[in-house]
């Protein structure tokens, strides 16, 4: 791992035989059962800018002009203007782009333009364009058309105050029909050393240009650099961090924005693959309006970059206002969700699977998982829309694993999906929620979690609360027989509109860093074992249970025991005797330390302030002295 070690000041001294004090007995000798493969993974949702704005690396705000349902409007855009020059910009709905994007925006020259001079529209992103030292070309799109004017067009990166231009290019002509234009702009590398977001995106036109010429525009788009160079792809540092964490499955995409505020407002996947310039886009339920630009294509494509199985949520005919599709209504609602997963494993003689592979993508996705809905617990009516999708899944798709919402009784849950957002104590105080659920039962899939510390006015991501959440996830894989996978939420928070908090990693449009609750994800998911080896302190002398809490497993492959241990306390915890039953001798390992003072966060200044730190491991013996730190998470591997 690359994490920045240091040597800790952690009491670590083999014992000799003595057993005195506090014990943490880890039972080698009594492996119990398989731990699920898929524990650990990562649910994306479109919230808080998470996508737009986020993961998805397009720069431009309100690319496609929000056409749907809400009127378009010009969001994000501006004139751009020399001094003595007029002109204005408006939604034109005489001039659509398309059938889909059925306006365009409208850029009037009111005033003659002469030699030297410019008219034209700027876009400032998502708060700023982003100018930083791994940006070092942008691909530029739009579609253009004009009256009264033939070009050029100058497309321009340049400082909010117009005083410094990063990178300029040119498109020579237009004509009076909607065209594609494509320009690279490369900035000077010198230009681009200090990352700045004080800056914005222009396209204009110079002078001379006559008074009454308009140029219309659609469809703005600008991306840096991407992960794995995909043209409609993902920015690097976030898809980046994801990756890092080797995440074993991938929900998307909701969460609340699966459902919608209306049924017209849910995640209708058909409109979300192609050409961007055939993506209306739709209002999120979290504020904002999204471009769809990463969508069911982008998800199943950033799955596969992960190497993660996909966990597919499909609308269930319910809106978070809480209008929910009559049953006698419900079968257009269910062919779309056989459309989708045919779009995503059929092969290329179906309809959908030829539509995946005309999109770019021939061969067909993995795919085991298809949750029905998302928290229909608040309806009344699952009991009654679930047979009907489950039903005409299992008829068409029997390989395939269902996850409902809620426990119904109508058919069988395969797999349940369980959500917590909780204050602080509650997840260490039910570390033991799922000892005694049934094992005859549903599986379970945790599918949101996560400690919202309510003794601040705004949730913080702060380290108490990511300690909280670890000493759960020594629960959950302790039970993954029957938990067979979990995820933290929400994924993403874009600084500038949090609308959820604590969230796993921060960013704004030149920085990004973890919070220590992702850097627990992180670890939980890259440091896992395949077997389950109990641990077991009930006997033992002196430590607090309910401080206090573990978890051991081994990795076959390599002969390692791992394990996790979690204090939640506000003081170190001496465990006196750490004891390895069953080995006799060890060859030492690695130990990853996780802890910072309670209310400590990571920041844009200081964004590694609480990340783990990892030191060699230096044991032998079978049996240690461990002191945890303050709100701490460590994992120990002991090679064995
Ligand atoms: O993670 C934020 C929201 O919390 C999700 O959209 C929803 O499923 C849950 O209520």
């Amino acid at each position: 791992m690359g994490y920045f070690k240091e040597s800790l000041v952690i009491l670590l001294v083999a014992v000799l035989g003595a057993s005195q004090g506090s014990v943490l007995n880890v039972r080698y000798d009594q492996p119990g059962h398989e731990i699920s493969p898929i524990l650990w993974g990562i649910f994306f949702e479109e919230i808080n800018h998470a996508g737009d704005g986020g993961l998805y690396a397009e720069l431009i705000k309100n690319r496609a002009l929000s056409p749907k349902r809400h009127g378009a409007n010009l969001d994000g855009y501006a004139v751009v203007r020399s001094d003595g020059v007029d002109g204005r910009i408006y939604i034109s709905h005489d001039h659509p782009l398309n059938s889909v994007l059925t306006s365009s925006l409208r850029l009037n020259v009111d005033s003659d333009v002469a030699a030297g001079q410019r008219i034209g529209v700027s876009n400032n992103g998502y708060y700023g364009i982003p100018i930083r030292p791994d940006y070092t070309s942008y691909r530029v799109s739009f579609y253009a058309k004009a009256i009264g004017f033939s070009g050029p067009l100058t497309v321009q990166i340049e400082s909010t105050d117009g005083r410094v231009v990063f990178a300029t290019a040119q498109v020579p002509q237009i004509t009076e029909e909607f065209q594609k234009y494509e320009v690279t702009l490369t900035p000077t590398p010198d230009m681009i050393q200090n990352p700045s977001l004080d800056n914005l995106f222009t396209i204009s036109a110079n002078g001379p240009l006559s008074a009454n010429s308009s140029i219309f525009f659609n469809v703005m788009s600008l991306f840096p650099p991407t992960y794995k160079n995909r043209p409609n792809g993902l920015r690097i540092d976030l898809a980046q961090k994801l990756v890092d964490a080797k995440p074993s499955f991938f929900r998307f995409p909701g969460g609340n924005f699966l459902e919608g505020n209306t049924i017209e407002e849910r995640f209708i996947w058909e409109e979300t693959i192609g050409d961007n310039a055939q993506r209306p886009g739709h209002m999120g339920c979290w504020g904002y309006y999204s471009t769809d630009g990463l969508g069911l294509l982008e998800y199943l494509e950033f799955a596969e970059d992960l190497n993660a199985e996909i966990i597919l949520g499909v609308f269930a005919g319910y809106a978070l206002n809480g209008d929910s599709v009559p049953p006698e209504e419900m079968g257009p609602f269910v062919e779309s969700a056989l459309n989708e997963i045919e779009y995503i494993i059929g092969n290329t003689s179906t309809t959908w699977g030829a539509r995946r592979a005309a999109d770019g993508h021939p061969e067909p996705f993995p795919l085991t998982y298809v949750e029905i809905g998302n928290e229909d617990w608040f309806s009344s009516d699952y009991y009654i829309r679930y047979p009907i999708f489950y039903d005409a899944i299992r008829a068409r798709y029997p390989e395939l694993q269902i996850i409902a919402t809620q426990d119904v009784n109508t058919r069988p849950i395969p797999i349940r999906d369980d959500h917590f957002y909780s204050d602080f104590g509650w997840f260490p105080d039910n570390h033991r929620y799922y000892d005694t659920a049934p094992r005859n039962g549903s599986k379970i899939f945790v599918g949101e979690y996560a400690t919202r510390d309510n003794a601040h006015p705004q949730p913080e991501a702060n380290t108490a609360a990511a300690i909280d959440d670890a000493a759960f996830m020594t629960g959950m894989e302790r039970n993954s027989d029957i938990v067979i996978m979990a995820c933290y939420a929400p994924l993403f928070g874009h600084l500038n509109d949090l609308v959820w908090k604590p969230d796993g990693i921060y960013y704004n449009g030149v920085q990004s860093f973890a919070t220590p609750a992702w850097w627990v994800q992180h670890l939980f998911s890259v440091i896992r074992g395949d077997t389950y080896i109990p641990t077991d302190s009930d006997a033992n002398v002196g430590l607090p249970q309910e401080k206090i809490f573990h978890v051991a497993s081994r990795k076959s492959d390599t002969n390692t025991l791992i394990l996790k241990i979690v204090n939640t306390n506000t003081e170190d915890i001496m465990i006196d005797t750490v004891s390895l039953t069953g080995i006799s001798t060890t060859q030492g390992g690695t130990m990853t330390v996780l802890s910072g003072g309670q209310w400590d966060q990571n920041d844009l200044e200081n964004p590694l302030r609480i990340s783990p730190r990892s030191q060699a491991f230096n044991v032998t013996s079978n049996s240690f002295t461990y002191n945890a730190p303050a709100f701490s998470l460590t994992i120990i591997e002991i090679q064995l």
